[in-house]
């Protein structure tokens, strides 16, 4: 599409994306956004490693002449090779950064449960690397668009040692937060690889707790900020759910939005998904009861029509709420009823849960590991999906649950409070059952209603299925949102550097 002179330019960089490099919904957003900004005819470029993992032939990557020159403070001038490919789907351009010391090795982040020890330079290079492949593109990026802390400290960057590059200079920046709890966080001499001054090294920037802590840098420095659903943009601003940044972010409030995600139903839809037994729509549902009884052979769970099953497809961690539902599941198979896990994370839960596998097998059932097709099936197959999850910042399981005429059972949080509507009997309205305590009992009761609702309510079940499928969260109002916010933020920047050309620094 022809870029019109109020299109803008934007560069993503981030840690993940879809279908290339995915370990949750981070690379869900960054393999979506920029497809549907594109189609609103904006100029979009996405910048991510070339992890092992990434197979260039498959994807047909081609290498762009030349090398990359990233300055990378005390350790010198570092060097990468760029490939290109497209975002299926789209013409949209991603640009792989080709560092075998840092991404040619298994793993985006860590290696059984432990980070990589050079995580800091790692995702230091990702940030510089991504600003200086401007360059080479010979491309002026409106805004830089930086996700989580692992490009968290592009926006201080731009601030700074980049503050009058030719390509990037005039950019704004706007850091979305998926997620709290990982900050980056790391010994101060990361500051001599920066290459910023250790000016920033203090309380009101990078500093915390004695330590380089990249997250919040870009908290302080971003021209916007945004979080991945309203209700996580107010959580983040108390102790509970700030992970000890709740100060420096409720100093930038009025900076700060909340964007929920979309889903992509090009990829989440029943009435098309290759991946499920029978395709259905809530005009015909037959085909759902097929996926019901093709999960529960996949699992090999008995055939039952006549029990309710729960799915769970998540990470293994706290943050998932795994703790809890260990707590719980052994009341919870005092039921009848049948329970799917598809996941992996903490190696205590891949134990806990193989046994509980064992010990229930008629009823309990599995699979440890990453699996999207089985992750569609669980969709489509299970009577109810269940998140209790601790802090959600949007969550995309329970959107695509509801798609597929799955309610979703989840604690209130975050983005799990801002798309589920909580089942009201009396006027069968409602799309899901949600609680707000996080503990196995509220849980165990919540699942019991469920339960309930199975064998006594079929109209309350038909209702919540249809209510669920009737909802939608599209891609295009999220990107209609960000469209909005880069605007501003654009604004803001201009303004800015107005005042420094005018004042001075
Ligand atoms: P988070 O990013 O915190 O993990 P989200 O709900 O935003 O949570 O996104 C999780 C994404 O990862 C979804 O697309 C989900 O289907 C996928 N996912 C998580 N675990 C697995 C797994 N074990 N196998 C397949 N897909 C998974
Ligand atoms: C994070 C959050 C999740 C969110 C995802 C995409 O991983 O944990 O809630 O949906 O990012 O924004």
């Amino acid at each position: 599409m022809k870029k019109r002179p109020e299109n803008l330019s934007i560069l993503f960089a981030a840690a993940e994306a879809a279908p290339f490099a995915k370990e949750g919904g981070l690379g869900d957003v960054v393999g979506a956004l920029p497809r549907y900004l594109a189609r609103m005819g904006h100029d979009i470029r996405v910048v991510i490693p070339r992890y092992a993992r990434i197979d260039r032939e498959r994807y047909g990557l081609l290498p762009l002449p030349g090398a990359l020159v990233v300055p990378m403070g005390i350790s010198g001038h570092q060097y990468c090779g760029v490939y290109e490919g497209r975002l299926p789907g789209s013409e949209v351009p991603i640009y792989f950064l080709e560092h075998e010391q840092y991404y040619g090795r298994d793993g985006l982040y860590q290696q059984d449960g432990q980070g990589f020890m050079d995580n800091d330079n790692r995702f230091v290079f990702l940030s510089k690397a991504a600003l200086e492949l401007c360059k080479m593109l010979d491309f002026r990026p409106d805004v830089v668009h930086a996700h989580d802390w692992h490009t968290g400290i592009i926006p201080a960057l731009l601030n700074t040692s980049y503050l009058h590059d030719r390509f990037t200079g005039g950019a704004a920046s706007l850091l979305t937060l998926h997620n709290m709890q990982h900050q980056g966080s790391f010994y101060p001499g990361l500051m001599e690889v920066l290459g910023i001054g250790w000016k920033h090294f203090n309380f009101l920037e990078l500093e915390k707790d004695d330590q380089v802590n990249l997250l919040k840098g870009g908290i302080c420095h971003a021209t916007l900020l945004n979080t991945v659903s309203e209700g996580y943009a107010r959580e983040i601003q108390t102790p509970e759910y700030g992970w000890g940044l709740e100060g420096v972010v409720r100093e930038r409030a009025t900076d700060l939005y909340g964007i929920l995600n979309g889903v992509d139903y090009e990829e989440w839809d029943p009435a098309r998904d290759p991946f499920i037994a029978a395709r259905y729509s809530p005009r015909n549902m037959k085909g759902k009861a097929l996926c019901k009884h093709d999960l529960q052979a996949a699992l090999g769970l008995p055939q039952r029509a006549d029990v309710p099953l729960f799915g769970v497809v998540s990470r293994m961690v706290s943050q998932k709420g795994t703790d809890i539902l260990a707590e719980a599941i052994h009341r919870i198979l005092e039921m009848d009823v049948q329970f799917v896990m598809v996941g992996n994370g903490e190696p205590w839960a891949h134990f806990y849960f193989g046994d509980i596998a064992a010990m229930y097998p008629d009823r309990f059932a599995c699979y440890i590991g990453y699996d999207n097709v089985l992750a569609h099936k669980v969709e489509a197959g299970a009577d109810f999906f269940v998140m209790p999850s601790a802090f959600e910042p949007c969550g995309l399981n329970q959107m695509y649950s509801l798609a597929y005429g799955t309610p979703p059972i989840v604690r209130a949080t975050g983005g799990l409070d801002d798309s589920v509507e909580n089942f009201d009997e009396k006027h069968l309205s409602g799309t899901g059952f949600k609680y707000w305590s996080h503990g196995a009992t509220a849980l165990f009761d919540t699942i019991g209603w469920a339960v309930y609702t199975f064998f006594n309510n079929p109209k309350g079940m038909a209702a919540l299925r249809r209510n669920g499928m009737r909802r939608r969260f599209t891609w295009e109002a999220a990107a209609e949102k960000y469209e909005e916010i880069y605007r501003l933020a654009i604004r803001r920047r201009r303004g800015a550097e107005y005042c420094r050309n005018r004042f001075g620094e």
